[in-house]
């Protein structure tokens, strides 16, 4: 007995495969931002280390929260989410510094440029330049 049933939530094939792509990317950016927050939880440096660790902390715990959404989503569009770290590395658009611990002003800097740069990626995805996107994105989104 198969386990696949035909998925009838108003779109076609083609364009939940194109979301799942969509929400895959997200996954993978989204995953790498929070390895870094985390790594920034646990090395931050400086006078400012117990705020900053609790702020890092409070962050990773919200995109946790949001990567468990992304992935349960790309399910319920009938994708695979992709779910190793190689699949992340090779997805992601964001860059990571391994070795590396910033002061705590960079590490400042650095999530909140990822936090733009996938900002960014959903305001791309949103443009009416991307029409099919743009459906599909208003639905996952
Ligand atoms: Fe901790």
């Amino acid at each position: 007995m198969s386990t696949h049933r035909t998925i009838n939530i108003g779109l076609s094939e083609e364009q939940r495969n194109g979301v799942g792509e969509i929400l895959n990317r997200v996954l993978a950016d989204e995953y790498v931002l929070y390895t870094k927050t985390r790594n920034y939880h646990w090395n931050v440096l400086g006078i400012h280390f117990d705020p900053l660790h609790k702020l890092f902390q409070e962050q990773y715990e919200q995109l946790e929260q949001e990567i468990d959404d992304i992935a349960e989503r790309a399910r319920a569009v009938g994708v695979f989410a992709v779910g190793t770290l190689q699949e992340f590395a090779s997805l992601t658009r964001l860059s990571e510094e391994p070795g590396q611990y910033p002061d705590a002003r960079t590490m400042i800097a650095n999530v909140l440029h990822d936090h733009e740069s996938i900002i960014r990626f959903y305001a791309l995805i949103s443009s009416p330049a991307m029409s099919n996107m743009a459906i599909l994105a208003r639905m996952t989104f």
